[in-house]
């Protein structure tokens, strides 16, 4: 048997979305993305590889896994025993502390968590650039939970140059994400599944396009803590996946009614002069991302509103890291 190591990870809320491959196995993004990962919420995996196993083992929540979710974590796992030499099977305890399938992306915190715990226990000792391509494989925006804080997703062409990479840390900016929670049911179309919808919409291409401009213009406001010019390329960058969305073929139509009126309500908060915007990821729950200083009143006033079951709230966050 070999030691066993236990990473944390968080999940991250995107600024700039990621929506779409070039290449789906090696999930190479048609587009560069922008995150902050989450404070409040993470994932918590411990990876033994044991060489009397003759399978993986998964264990999520205190529950034994088979079918589907085993088979990703299965199929995970096999690179890391490539990129180790190894044959061995693992076994792999994993638990959330926000409840899966409450609407917040768990599968982001747990690649991440995964490649670097299941690296260590398989003996490699990565860099983080290499740890963030690993975790790209189980999940794409997993492989910006491994950086620290605000990070940017470098799109690249092939394996070795698509990666994330820190560009602020958590202290840069007093950014929080209150999350509206809507729906706690599952998404009726995956984002693996929905990635590859993206080319069928008309207006993928031209979003693909001018993704570098919202890219420079996203990394711009949040370096310069341009809260006004932040708030526009966001709300932008959202509405123009869900745009592309709605047109595929078949069309993913993730909003119900209470987004809209969620989504309506933080534009007149603006309009009044608060330092508040929304964004939304494949789902219908709302990020409103805000200055620290508006989260008390926010929190109070979504909770208000029609159809909202529960408010979360995340803080910019590190990155992965053991358990200690
Ligand atoms: O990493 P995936 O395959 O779950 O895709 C994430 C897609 C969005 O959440 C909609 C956007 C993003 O960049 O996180």
């Amino acid at each position: 048997m070999q030691p066993e190591f236990t990473a944390i990870a968080h999940p991250n809320i995107a600024f700039i979305k990621y929506w779409g491959n070039r290449d789906d196995a090696l999930r190479l993004p048609l587009n560069g993305s922008i995150s902050m990962n989450l404070s409040g919420m993470e994932t918590r995996t411990t990876v033994q590889f044991d060489q009397a196993l003759v399978q993986d083992h998964f264990e999520l929540n205190g529950e034994t896994q088979s079918g589907p979710g085993l088979q990703r974590v299965s199929d995970f796992l096999d690179h890391v025993r490539r990129l180790a030499s190894s044959n061995h099977f693992a076994r792999v305890s994993s638990s959330n502390n926000f409840p899966t399938g409450a609407g917040i992306a768990s599968s982001a915190s747990a690649f991440a968590a995964l490649a670097l715990a299941a690296s260590k226990a398989a003996g490699l000792d990565l860099n983080q650039k290499d740890l963030s391509r690993l975790a790209r494989l189980g999940s794409g925006s997993a492989c910006r939970s491994i950086p620290d804080g605000f990070v940017e997703w470098l799109p690249g062409e092939d394996d070795a140059s698509s990666y994330a990479v820190s560009i602020a840390s958590k202290d840069h900016w007093d950014l929080v994400d209150a999350i509206a929670v809507v729906s706690q049911g599952h998404k009726p179309v995956g984002s693996s599944a929905g990635h590859k919808l993206a080319h069928t919409s008309p207006l993928n291409a031209q979003r693909v396009l001018d993704a570098p401009e919202r890219i420079r213009n996203c990394r711009e406001a949040l370096l310069g803590r341009d809260f006004a010019r932040f708030a526009e390329v966001v709300e932008l960058d959202s509405n123009y996946m869900h745009a592309v969305m709605r047109t595929s073929n078949p069309p993913l139509v993730y909003w119900e009614s209470a987004t809209e009126v969620l989504l309506w309500q933080v534009w007149q908060w603006r309009k009044e002069g608060h330092a508040v915007c929304a964004t939304v990821d494949a789902g219908p729950n709302v990020h409103v991302l805000a200055l620290k200083s508006e989260l008390e009143w926010l929190q109070k006033a979504l909770w208000e509103l029609p159809g909202v079951k529960n408010v979360l709230t995340g803080e910019p966050a590190e990155g992965a890291r053991l358990a200690v």
